[in-house]
């Protein structure tokens, strides 16, 4: 693939911007060693643009100063068509107040955030306005990806089993917090697992065995959304993960993981996923590759095809696009249920395509090429429609009708 300008875009607005940081500094180094150019593009706490070589080392997240060295704020130039990043603030030079170059041509983007406001759909309605080919999911397929009552249903309307859930939103539970309650005991039963819709990363996630319980979460969930779920609780859950990369259908799947609880009764809390075991020097990669997996999943032939199978059409029929993770999770009947898609997954999944023969540099490569796969069959498609509308609508149109 030719060298291009690739963009990779984190941090953002979200309760799991740490996470996207990590996850930013190793798809950099992938982007790099495939041979393209980096522009780090960093959105802060506060939803403020940086760009600069300092964004590429860890330390300088621990307390982030925006007048640091190698740290520049931008804007993007969102005119489509245009991939162009502008220092900020803009200064006219020269007699004729002439604009300074752009810093940066954008010709493809890495969306690297978990959670709001990048992994949800916000930033690649961003994307789409702007022109700009990006390698992850479009607003569609991100925003069902994220909202796990709008995923659930769908893929049950589709046919896929999923674990029995209800949902009610923030505004529910204060006005009748006594019969959102109810109507969990009575149709999900303990255990139960209370979630915040549109979260990740296990934040705001409780598994509960009792009313007093059950309420502390519920409070848990509505303080991270305005939108929650309560389904049944899975004892001492099997879980196996499955990623995808691909445009259409043209997917490919990688082999299966079973990522392992330390305690029995434990889920994979926060603390599980990102940092027992974690370096506290902390290195560039540490985070997510200590939490403990048996890679391949020490699953049989014909359950292992079953996962990759599903996890193909899913990708296709939510419309995903670059790497998505799709986690899987088994009762003690050995029932499989599909737990949640994961449209930009910690660190890429990149250790489920290097087990899969295909290195991190590659998988980037594939995705960029995927992206402007998407981009120009976008292009393709008609968008503009010829009509004689507005030749015929005469001077003033104050209340006229159709
Ligand atoms: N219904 C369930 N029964 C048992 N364990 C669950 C259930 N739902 C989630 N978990 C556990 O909690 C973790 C986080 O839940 P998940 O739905 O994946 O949320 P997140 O989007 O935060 O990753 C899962 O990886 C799994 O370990
Ligand atoms: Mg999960």
């Amino acid at each position: 693939m030719n060298k291009m300008n690739i963009a990779v875009c984190f941090g953002s607005r979200s309760v799991e911007h740490d996470v996207s940081v990590i996850s930013a500094l190793q798809v950099m180094e992938a982007v790099e060693a495939a041979g393209h150019t980096v522009i780090p593009l960093y959105i802060s706490r506060d939803g403020l643009w940086y760009t600069g070589a300092a964004l590429r080392d860890t330390q300088t997240f621990r307390e982030f100063n925006p007048m640091g060295k190698d740290i520049q704020r931008v804007i993007l130039d969102i005119s489509s068509g245009s991939g162009d990043i502008w220092g900020w603030p803009i200064q006219k030079t020269g007699l004729f107040g002439k604009l300074p170059d752009p810093i940066a041509h954008i010709e493809c983007v890495i969306p690297a955030f978990h959670g709001m406001n990048g992994e949800d759909g916000t930033i690649q309605g961003l994307f789409e306005m702007a022109g700009i080919p990006y390698a992850s999911s479009g607003v569609l397929g991100s925003s069902i990806g994220m909202d796990k009552i709008a995923m659930k249903l769908l893929l049950r309307g589709a046919g896929y089993p999923v674990l029995d859930f209800i949902w009610f939103t923030r505004e529910m539970l204060e006005s009748d917090r006594e019969a959102v309650l109810e109507r969990a005991e009575k149709e999900i039963h303990y255990p139960m697992f209370v979630k915040p819709s549109a979260l990740g990363s296990s934040i705001g996630v409780s598994k509960v065995k009792n009313r007093e319980e059950l309420e502390k979460a519920v409070d848990l969930a509505a303080s991270y959304d305005h939108r929650i779920l309560v389904e049944v609780g899975i004892e001492h859950p099997v879980e196996i993960n499955c990623a995808a990369v691909g445009y259409g259908c043209n997917v490919e799947t990688s082999v299966c993981e079973m990522p392992v609880s330390s305690s029995d009764d434990a889920f994979l809390s926060f603390w599980e996923k990102y940092l027992r075991n974690s370096s506290t020097k902390g290195g560039q990669t540490g985070g997510m590759k200590s939490l403990s997996r048996v890679l391949p999943a020490p699953i049989d032939g014909a359950l292992t095809e079953r996962i990759q199978k599903m996890t193909r059409e899913i990708f296709t029929l939510l419309d995903f696009r670059g790497t998505v993770r799709m986690d899987f999770i088994m009762d003690q009947n050995d029932v499989l249920y599909v737990n949640e898609p994961n449209t930009i997954p910690g660190s890429f999944a990149f250790y489920l395509w290097k087990a899969a023969g295909l290195n991190f540099p590659d998988l980037v490569d594939r995705m960029i090429e995927d992206a402007l796969n998407a981009y120009a069959d976008k292009n393709r498609s008609v968008y503009a429609y010829d009509s004689n509308i507005l030749s015929k609508v005469r001077a003033g149109i104050k209340g006229s009708k159709a």
